[in-house]
């Protein structure tokens, strides 16, 4: 224990936890119960602001600070459009910590949130642009790899630990994406991590909302059933994003297929021919995690969800994390 704490010091630190563990925010997921589990646990538990407008935010953040005194944080999607207010709300209500996802964030941002006492993390798809990042005074990284459920990007995450933590010392970064078990977690901070950051693994959590449904689809898959998003046509690009494979990810394939089709006949012009291929996963996420639909909606998980095996309460998902990494470091 004494080296695992050693080695994740820098990232305790900063978010002011026992273990330097961040849950990384889901949409509909991340809500009051499982953030405050996680942060009761030792974590450190983000709330998915996604499309809350302030006010739902509002109502969030203060359900979750009378559920748990120990410290977590709010992530906001850099193209939310009332972005402004978001943070406005995030900072009255002294949140420590804000991480901006979905994209490079615009350069008000970082400091309105500096300015405003909080720390920002943001997500470091690439050695360049983490570069630029510190530039524009960010307080951490994540850097994220493709195993991850949700959005992702083309990297792995072996190759981008490789290529990005070596060379980044100025701030702490967390390494998220594929990781199921403690051992890992020990040689990404060997590699000079600061800690990591987990979604799919907690989506389980005995304190998730998440349907029951969404769950058992969980205990239920594999590490190759959770699949990315394939684009058919270059003229019409589809997010990449890693779910469960099931009706909807078949459906989605006939979708592009057909509106394709109807673009080549001159029955869509092309803009709404984008839009309507664009449009197809929208509420598809809510629909599978809260409404319980794993066949129609979007199973978001990561190729670690091979990993989740049962229903846990958080705390014990944590300490098992922690033994393993412990235990790891130890017999070296
Ligand atoms: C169901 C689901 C929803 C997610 N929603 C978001 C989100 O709203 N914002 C975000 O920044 N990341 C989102 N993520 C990514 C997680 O925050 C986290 O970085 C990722 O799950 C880590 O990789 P892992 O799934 O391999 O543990 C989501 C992931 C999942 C599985």
């Amino acid at each position: 224990m004494d080296r695992l704490n050693e080695l994740w010091a820098r990232g305790k630190e900063f978010l002011g936890t026992e273990y330097a563990i961040l849950g990384g925010a889901m949409s509909w997921v991340s809500e009051r119960h499982l953030v405050s589990a996680l942060s009761n646990a030792g974590g450190f538990g983000v709330i998915a602001c996604g499309s809350m407008t302030p006010d739902l935010l509002d109502r969030e953040i203060a359900a979750t600070k009378e559920m748990t005194d120990k410290p977590f944080g709010v992530n906001l999607i850099t193209m939310h459009p009332q972005l402004d207010e978001l943070i406005d709300v995030t900072l009255a209500h002294k949140v420590g910590h804000v991480v901006l996802a979905g994209g490079i964030p615009p350069g008000g941002a970082i400091q309105k949130i500096k300015d405003g006492g909080a720390k920002v993390i943001c997500f470091a798809p690439a050695l360049v642009l983490a570069k630029k990042l510190i530039r524009s005074g960010v307080d951490a990284l994540v850097v994220e790899g493709s195993e991850a459920g949700g959005h992702i990007g083309p990297v792995s995450t072996s190759i981008l630990v490789q290529e990005i933590l070596p060379h980044i010392t100025e701030v702490p970064v967390f390494v998220a994406g594929g990781i199921g078990r403690g051992e890992t977690i020990a040689a990404y901070l060997e590699m000079g991590a600061a800690g990591v950051q987990l979604g799919t693994r907690f989506v389980c959590a005995e304190e998730s909302i998440a349907h029951e449904n969404f769950k058992k689809a969980f205990i239920k898959g594999n590490a190759r059933d959770a699949v990315t998003s394939v684009q058919l046509d270059p003229r019409f690009p589809v997010i990449p994003v890693r779910a469960l494979k099931n009706e909807a990810t078949e459906d989605f394939m006939k979708t592009q297929q057909d509106v394709i089709n109807k673009y080549q006949a001159g029955e869509l012009d092309l803009k709404e021919a984008q839009l309507a291929i664009e449009h197809y996963w929208a509420g598809a996420l809510k629909k599978a995690v809260i409404d319980g639909d794993v066949q129609g909606g979007s199973v978001m998980a990561g190729q670690s969800v091979g990993m989740v095996k049962s229903i846990q309460p958080a705390k014990e998902i944590i300490e098992e994390l922690v033994e393993q990494a412990a235990a790891h470091l130890a017999i070296k």
